[in-house]
């Protein structure tokens, strides 16, 4: 039966990737590096140096695929990710056929498969969809999350007290509830329209790479210098991840 490893690469700096990593990468026969665009190139250049840094099996193949851009008009949200996942799905189905019998493949994901990612729920389509025959392992990476709270040195709980992870257009929907609040995905810049004099933020960009920015302190001080910081860096990258801890409290408080 052929083989599917997804696994996780942590989020840029190539000393995240894990000895488990590694060896499930030089078990494959071929790594499947996805391409993402525009804007996007040195993403997929981390990967590529991940690749010549630690596959040391002479004979694997890399072989890059575009991943194709998510439709958005005249769909709700939820249709344009299925839709959007059935065509990723479509194309996985054909790198998976092409392995050799008894083959396996490895798919390297961003970060953590589990963290708002999809590779795990598409090979599983695949597979329900039947048509060919595999199975697949999931190698953890480091994730984004770990990666901030590692460069801001917190933990990312108060004592006893639980974390919510979300996105930021899930924030801008229910607003601030809990007392650490994990914000990922957000292209709007929700932080800045919370209006708490409580709030706390601990924000990073480019996490795990040589050009990381980290910026905390009372949210209703900082959120103006964030803004123009992140516009800055995004001019002049062309792309930005970032994230960010809203904390409300203290440890040993009811
Ligand atoms: C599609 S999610 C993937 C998350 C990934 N699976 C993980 O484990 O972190 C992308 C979001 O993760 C966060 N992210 C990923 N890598 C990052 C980095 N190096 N620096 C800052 N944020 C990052 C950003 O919030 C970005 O919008």
């Amino acid at each position: 039966m052929k083989h599917i490893n997804i696994i996780g690469i942590g989020t840029g700096n190539p000393e995240h990737v894990t000895i488990q990593a590694i060896n499930a990468m030089n078990a494959a026969e071929v790594i499947f590096l996805p391409l993402k665009g525009a804007g996007k190139e040195e993403l997929a250049e981390v990967r590529r140096e991940i690749c010549e840094r630690y596959v040391t099996r002479p004979d694997i193949r890399i072989s890059e695929f575009e991943v194709p851009q998510r439709q958005t008009a005249d769909r709700s949200y939820t249709q344009s990710v299925d839709a959007w996942h059935g065509e990723i799905a479509t194309i996985y189905g054909e790198l998976i056929s092409g392995l050799p019998d008894g083959g396996t493949g490895a798919f390297l994901v961003w970060g953590d498969p589990s963290l708002y990612d999809s590779t795990i729920r598409i090979i599983e389509r695949v597979r329900q969809a039947n048509s060919i025959d595999f199975d697949y392992s999931v190698v953890p990476g480091i994730t984004s999350i770990q990666a901030l709270a590692a460069s801001h040195k917190i933990p990312l709980n108060l004592v006893g007290k639980p974390v919510e992870i979300t996105t930021g257009r899930r924030l801008a929907r229910d607003g601030l509830q809990g007392d650490s609040t994990v914000v990922m995905l957000d292209g709007e810049q929700v932080f800045a329209k919370i209006d708490d004099p409580d709030a706390e933020i601990f924000w990073g960009a480019y996490l795990g790479t040589k050009d990381e920015i980290v910026r905390s302190g009372r949210l209703s001080d900082i959120a103006a210098d964030i803004l123009v910081l992140r516009a800055e860096a995004r001019q002049r990258h062309g792309w930005i991840m970032d994230i960010y801890l809203l904390r409300k409290g203290h440890d040993f408080e009811e």
